[in-house]
C-alpha cells in the first residue's frame, strides 16, 4: 500500500517507517521537523517532504497524484507539562492540524487512518487496568487535544466513511535494535533518557511523588518498547481493511499489560550503567495518576497485538542509542549544542528558569520544584531571581552551569 507517515521523522514514526517497510509498504513522510531530524528519514531509505500538516495547500501537493491510501498521523507535539504552559499550541497542532488533514484527505479520497493517541485521555482512572471502556476525563491540555482528534475520527468514519483507528499509547521507551533510531526530545519529560542522563552526569535526579500506593511508593507505569509500538501499526494497517472500528469504539490500547515503579526502572538503568544514581523525593506533580497500565487485550485480539521486549531491552536500547548519538557528529550532542548556542546568541531576556532549560542542563518539573522551595522560603521579591542558587543547592546544575547560564541572562 502507499501510506503517508506524517511525524515520520519524530521517535515513535521514524520506527512506525521502518515497520511499515519491512511490510513492504511504499512510504512517504510529511515532517516540519520541529522535534523531528530528516537524519532518522534518511536512515530509513524514505522520501521526506518538509511542511506543515496543518497547511492545506502543502497537503494537496503532497497527496495530488501520489495515489496514497492510508495515512499514519503521527505528527504531534506530545509533552504534558509544556500543554498546560502553551495549550493554544497544543490545540493548534494536535487538533486544529489534524482537521486540516482531514479535510485534504477526503478532498483527495484518501479514507483510511491510524491515529498516534495515547493513555493521557484517561486523565486519572479510578481502576486498573485500564481497558478501552474506562472513561475519557483527560486532565490536561495534551489529552484534551488528543481526544478531540478521536472524536473527530468517529465523526467522519459515521458521516463520511473513515476507516479510522486510534492506537492509544502507554509509555512508549526504547529505541531500534539497529541502534539507529530513537528519542531526541531534549524536554527532559521522559523517565528512562532523563535517568540515564542523570546516571552519566552524576546528576541528582528529582523523583516526583514518594507516598502513592504503590509497591515502593513511587509512580507506577506501563512502559512499551517502540519496536512493539511500531509493529502494532503495521498489524493495524494489515487489519484496517477487514475491521470495523466503529463496533469496537474505534481505539484500542497499546501498553505491556504490567506496571514498572519509577524506583524499578531507576533500578534498572543503575544496573546496566552500573552506576548509582542519587535521588531527591519532591511533591506529587498535580494530574499524575498513582499508576497507569493497560489491559491490551483488545489490541490483541482485533489487530494481533503482541510484545517481544521488555524493561531490560528498553533500557538497553535507549541507552545504546544514547551512547552512539552522544559521540562526536552524533544527533544529540548535535541537538544540545544547538539548543545552547540559540541561548547563547540572541535570546538574552530569557529569564534563568528558561535559560536553564533550553540550555538542556534541567527539566521543567525541576524549575517548578525549585521555584516552590523558593517561594515556601520567603515569597517575596523576584522568583527567578535567587532560583539558580536553589538549582545549585539542589544539586540540579553544577556550579559550571550556574555560571554559564547567569551569563546567558545577563548579557
Ligand atoms: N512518546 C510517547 O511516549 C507517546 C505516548 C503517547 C502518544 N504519543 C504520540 O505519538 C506521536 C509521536 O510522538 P513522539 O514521541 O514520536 O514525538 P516526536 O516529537 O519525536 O514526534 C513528533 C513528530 O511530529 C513532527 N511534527 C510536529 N508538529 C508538526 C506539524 N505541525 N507538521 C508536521 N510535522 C509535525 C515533529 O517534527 C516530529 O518529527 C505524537 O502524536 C504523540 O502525541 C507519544
Amino acid at each position: 500500500m502507499k501510506i503517508l507517515v506524517t511525524g515520520g521523522a519524530g521517535y515513535v514514526g521514524s520506527h512506525v517507517v521502518r515497520a511499515l517497510k519491512r511490510a513492504n509498504h511504499s512510504v512517504l513522510v510529511i515532517d516540519d521537523l520541529s522535534t523531528g531530524s530528516a537524519a532518522f528519514a534518511e536512515r530509513n531509505g524514505v522520501e521526506l517532504l518538509e511542511g506543515d500538516v496543518g497547511d492545506a495547500a502543502f497537503l494537496d501537493g503532497v497527496f495530488e497524484g501520489r495515489g496514497i491510501e492510508l495515512v499514519v498521523h503521527c505528527a504531534g507535539r506530545a509533552v504534558v507539562a509544556e500543554s498546560v504552559r502553551e495549550p493554544d499550541r497544543y490545540f493548534a497542532v494536535n487538533t486544529v492540524a489534524g482537521h486540516v488533514l482531514l479535510e485534504a484527505m477526503r478532498r483527495h479520497g484518501a479514507t483510511k487512518i491510524v491515529f498516534s493517541s495515547t493513555c493521557s485521555v484517561y486523565g486519572l482512572p479510578e481502576s486498573l487496568p485500564v481497558t478501552e471502556r474506562t472513561p475519557t476525563r483527560p486532565v490536561t491540555p495534551y489529552g484534551s487535544s488528543k481526544l478531540a482528534f478521536e472524536q473527530m475520527l468517529q465523526g467522519y468514519a459515521r458521516a463520511y466513511g473513515f476507516k479510522a483507528l486510534s492506537l492509544r499509547y502507554f509509555n512508549v521507551g526504547g529505541a531500534a535494535t539497529e541502534g539507529d533510531l530513537g528519542d531526541l526530545n531534549a524536554s527532559g519529560t521522559r523517565l528512562i533518557p532523563n535517568l540515564i542522563k542523570a546516571a552519566r552526569s552524576r546528576r541528582v535526579f528529582s523523583v516526583f511523588g514518594h507516598n502513592y500506593p504503590t509497591r515502593d511508593g513511587t509512580g507506577e507505569r506501563d512502559f512499551i518498547h517502540v519496536e512493539d509500538l511500531a509493529r502494532a501499526h503495521a498489524q493495524a494497517v494489515a487489519r484496517l481493511e477487514i475491521i470495523e472500528p466503529l463496533r469496537f469504539g474505534g481505539a484500542l490500547n497499546l501498553g505491556m499489560g504490567r506496571g514498572h515503579t519509577v524506583r524499578e526502572v531507576l533500578s534498572e538503568v543503575e544496573t546496566q550503567l552500573d552506576e548509582t544514581i542519587q535521588i531527591r523525593e519532591v511533591p506529587r506533580r498535580p494530574g499524575d495518576p498513582p499508576a497507569l497500565v493497560a489491559d491490551p487485550s483488545l489490541a490483541r485480539s482485533v489487530i494481533g497485538f503482541s510484545t517481544q521486549h521488555d524493561l531490560k531491552s528498553i533500557v538497553s536500547s535507549a541507552r545504546a542509542f544514547e551512547e552512539r548519538e552522544r559521540q562526536p557528529g552524533g544527533l544529540l550532542l548535535e541537538r544540545e549544542r544547538l539548543l545552547q548556542t540559540k541561548v547563547a546568541s540572541g535570546e538574552a531576556r530569557l529569564r534563568f528558569g528558561e535559560a536553564v532549560i533550553k540550555a538542556g542542563f534541567v527539566e521543567q518539573e525541576t524549575v517548578d520544584a525549585a521555584l516552590k522551595v523558593q517561594r515556601d522560603r520567603d515569597g517575596i521579591g523576584d522568583p527567578h531571581q535567587f532560583l539558580g542558587l536553589i538549582l545549585l543547592e539542589m544539586g540540579a546544575i553544577s556550579s559550571a552551569q550556574l555560571i554559564q547560564t547567569l551569563r546567558t541572562v545577563q548579557s
